[in-house]
């Protein structure tokens, strides 16, 4: 059985995506979702989904004792599903090369402290770029600095609003996510 830990902060459709991906899989479970926004709709996803949800706050994140909780629940795999805050050191050692994270662009453009989620979009947009995609990536502890491990890649038109290339990055995210977490669990 591997176990996923599944961090979000936002509206957790990577979440939901990852969780019915794998249910019907009786070797991989979603063993629980950590919480940094008491708001976001992830959260109402996890207890819909029937998953346990941990609620974070900065203190309780930073301390090494976190690291030790996620160890207790034998997690295989650190997966950062619209998770905006920046990995302590203690994770990062306590899990090494079993963090990833999906960033909405395609790395080393539109990265680091502030490019989440529609301002990537817009500054894509503003620059007139001819294409974006997606970038799974290991986590180190600088903002999407960590090695590559899959990028996908779309076509944008001049006309493609910030919304527009949303959507086409959703798409991107809903098809490739699941399958690279299935190859990292099972190629190695
Ligand atoms: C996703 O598009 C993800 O790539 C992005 O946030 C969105 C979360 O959507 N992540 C980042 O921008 C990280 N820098 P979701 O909450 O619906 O899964």
């Amino acid at each position: 059985m591997k176990r996923l830990a599944v961090f979000v902060s936002g509206g957790g459709t990577n979440l939901q995506r990852i969780a019915e991906y794998f249910a019907p899989n009786p070797e991989v479970e979603v063993a629980c979702v950590v919480s940094n926004n008491k708001d976001a709709y992830a959260n109402q996803r996890a207890k819909n989904l029937g998953i346990p949800l941990i609620m974070i706050d900065r203190q309780r994140f930073n301390d090494k004792e976190f690291s030790d909780e996620l160890k207790s629940l034998n997690i295989d795999l650190i997966v950062l599903a619209g998770f905006l805050w920046l990995i302590p050191q203690h994770l990062i050692e306590a899990f090494p090369n079993k963090i990833i994270n999906i960033h909405p662009a395609l790395l080393p453009k539109y990265g680091g402290k502030g490019f989440y989620g529609h301002h990537v979009h817009e500054a894509v947009v503003a620059a007139h770029e001819k294409e974006s995609g997606i970038t799974i990536h290991y986590v180190n502890e600088h903002y999407d600095s960590g090695n590559i491990i899959f990028q996908a890649k779309v076509a944008l038109s001049e006309k493609d609003t910030p919304d527009d290339v949303a959507a086409k990055i959703h798409i991107l995210e809903q098809e490739n996510f699941p399958l690279v977490i299935e190859k990292l669990l099972f190629d190695k």
